[in-house]
């Protein structure tokens, strides 16, 4: 079966624009936010604290966060990497973070600067501290399925990541397909897996990259697995600049176009949100790369 509704975790300002080579203005950001929350999001991810130098794309997190203002019935979660991130977060009044561990030894490197035990080792404070302050703590995890230096990701290595993180008090944990190359049995695998450890399915989100037209097929059978949370991003932007070969994220139009055809509830006006990523790609200078945008495009 299906679940009746879906949350869908907005991730377009976050990964979609990270992955931007020019720089959106800050007023830009502010206005797509605002535009995704009109659309009826409700968990719009909304930057990182992250080093500046590490994502120039999102150096202006001090100056977007207080512009986002009161937005009733939204969350504005941020990625958070150590305790660094963590004040900068807390001190703008952040109240959902995301701290993010990799399954991988080499993306843990590349995207952290640490081993996988170093990166849950900075993490784990992280997770104390914002706890206690009432945050919510994300918990991402990605190269849940392949991973460009070291190719397929066994289950069990990704299982005992994903338990390490629920242990250390995330309140959830998102599975990223970081470059897109997951498919459909092995997603179900991994979620079978996850269970037998006792990961309790309502937990989990999944964060599905688009890159072999996979992520839709994958999405489906989360949700038959009981996965009630699905991360996109309008307009199918994103990547991870520290992930050769991560292209763009599940559109969110994809997957409402998908959900609303299933009878499944998300929320989201398609035609306020189509619209929305439309006006982003003229900012952009580039068409969307979302199917279901282009469909919907007047002429
Ligand atoms: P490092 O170079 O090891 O940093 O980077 P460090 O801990 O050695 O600190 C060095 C200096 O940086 C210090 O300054 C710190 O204060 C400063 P100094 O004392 O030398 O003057 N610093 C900071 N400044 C501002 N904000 C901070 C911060 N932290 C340290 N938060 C670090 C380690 C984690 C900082 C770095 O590797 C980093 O920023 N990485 C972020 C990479 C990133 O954002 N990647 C994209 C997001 S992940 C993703 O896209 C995947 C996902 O979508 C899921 C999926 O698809 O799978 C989530
Ligand atoms: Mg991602």
């Amino acid at each position: 079966g299906l679940p009746s509704r879906v949350r869908i975790h907005e991730v377009g300002a976050r990964d979609g624009l990270q992955n931007e080579k020019a720089t959106v203005p800050t007023e830009v950001k502010a206005e797509f936010i605002h535009r995704l929350a009109d659309a009826g999001l409700t968990t719009i991810e909304a930057t990182s604290f992250v080093h500046p130098k590490w994502v120039p794309q999102l150096a202006d997190a001090e100056d977007l966060f207080p512009l986002l203002g009161d937005l009733p019935g939204v969350e504005l979660p941020v990625l958070v990497p150590n305790a660094r991130g963590l004040e900068r977060a807390l001190a703008l009044g952040a109240r959902r973070i995301a701290v993010f561990g990799s399954a991988t030894e080499s993306f843990a490197r590349a995207n952290l600067n640490r081993s996988v035990d170093e990166s849950l080792a900075m993490f784990a404070p992280v997770v104390a501290r914002a706890r206690e302050e009432g945050v919510h703590v994300r918990g991402y995890l990605s190269m849940c399925f392949g991973d460009p230096w070291e190719g397929p990701v066994p289950v069990a290595q990704v299982v005992r990541t994903a338990g390490a993180l629920l242990d250390m008090g995330c309140d959830e944990l998102s599975l990223g397909d970081t470059i897109g190359v997951a498919t459909p049995g092995h997603v179900a695998a991994l979620l079978t897996g996850l269970a037998e450890r006792g990961v309790a399915t309502g937990a989990l989100g999944v964060h599905f990259h688009d890159t072999y037209g996979q992520a839709l097929a994958n999405t489906l059978v989360a949700l038959q697995h009981g996965v009630t949370t699905v991360d996109a991003s309008a307009g199918g932007l994103g990547g991870c600049p520290y992930a050769k070969s991560a292209t763009g994220n599940l559109a969110t139009e994809d997957l409402v176009w998908m959900l609303d055809g299933l009878g499944v509830d998300t929320g989201v006006d398609l035609g306020r949100l189509t619209a929305t990523s439309l006006w982003l790609a003229g900012r952009l200078g580039r068409p969307s790369p979302s199917r279901t945008v282009r469909a919907l495009a007047p002429d």
